[in-house]
């Protein structure tokens, strides 16, 4: 049976742009109630605004994710203004390409900080609550990157291995107790994270479709979704290939997603 999302109280990560903002969207016009978490409140209070004059409700929360106390307290002022949090979808996430001469340490710490802890700060939020009731529904967003370590893209990587690793483990461990779990891994998306980068993009898809194959899979429940199909069968054929021919498609101009 599909999920059920009129009313449902959902809170997203990252809504200030890109993938989380359509979610926020799309997932408003479907009768849930979101409340939308990131740092730059005037993106955060238009879009607020645009989902209540298209007849939805919506309330944000400013965080900085890599901060713990910022998310609990963030997800807390949501939960008093939605009454409840049904949903998750941990979506915030930087893109920052590896930096290996001088090696930037602080780079790689970020990426984890964001994509790895922001979640875990995101659950750590929500959990509680929905263990109580014996209901709930965690989300992340991850990358079809998290399958194979790339050159340039080694962090970024890291970050997203981390993030499906986990998400792996938690579903087990939380399907005795009403809550679902999916990790989206999507390719590549038109948004800033992917900007004026100057290297082949294949499949590329735009901020709408992506959240729209998202919510998709949200609906049916998926473990884990890998889209779009074309860049997942490369994706596997990349895990088994030799490091030279790795080698010879790594982009120069290096940005992950
Ligand atoms: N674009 C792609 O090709 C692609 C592909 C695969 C996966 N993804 C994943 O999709 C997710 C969304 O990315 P996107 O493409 O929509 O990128 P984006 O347009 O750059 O949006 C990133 C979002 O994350 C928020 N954010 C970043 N750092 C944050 C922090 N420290 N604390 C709170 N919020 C933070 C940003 O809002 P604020 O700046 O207001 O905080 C923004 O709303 C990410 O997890 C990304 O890794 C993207």
């Amino acid at each position: 049976m599909p999920y059920q999302f009129d009313q449902k109280a959902v809170v997203i990560t990252g809504a200030a742009g890109g993938i989380g903002s359509e979610l926020a969207q799309q997932l408003a016009a479907k009768g849930c109630r979101v409340g939308l978490v990131s740092r730059r409140e005037d993106r955060l209070r238009t879009l607020c605004e645009q989902i209540s004059a298209a007849g939805g409700e919506a309330v944000y929360a400013l965080a900085n994710v890599d901060e713990r106390d910022q998310v609990v307290a963030a997800i807390d002022t949501v939960r008093q203004r939605l009454g409840r949090i049904d949903m998750l979808i941990s979506n915030a996430g930087v893109g920052d390409p590896d930096v290996i001469q001088p090696f930037a340490t602080e780079k790689f710490e970020r990426l984890m900080r964001v994509n790895w802890f922001g979640l875990i700060y995101s659950i750590e939020a929500v959990l509680p609550e929905m263990l109580e009731r014996g209901d709930g529904y965690l989300v992340a967003v991850s990358s079809l990157r998290a399958y194979r370590g790339l050159p340039g893209f080694a962090g970024y990587g890291a970050s997203k291995a981390a993030v499906n690793t986990f998400m792996e483990g938690l579903r087990v461990d939380l399907s005795d107790h009403g809550i679902h779990v999916t990790t989206l891994c999507p390719g590549f998306v038109q948004t800033a994270m992917t900007e004026g980068k100057d290297f082949p993009k294949p499949w590329m898809m735009q901020p709408d479709d992506a959240a729209r194959r998202m919510v998709a899979a949200i609906a049916r429940q998926r473990k884990v979704h890998n889209f779009p199909w074309q860049l997942n069968v490369m994706t596997r054929l990349g895990q088994v290939m030799p490091d030279w021919v790795i080698r010879r498609m790594a982009p120069r101009d290096r940005a992950a997603n």
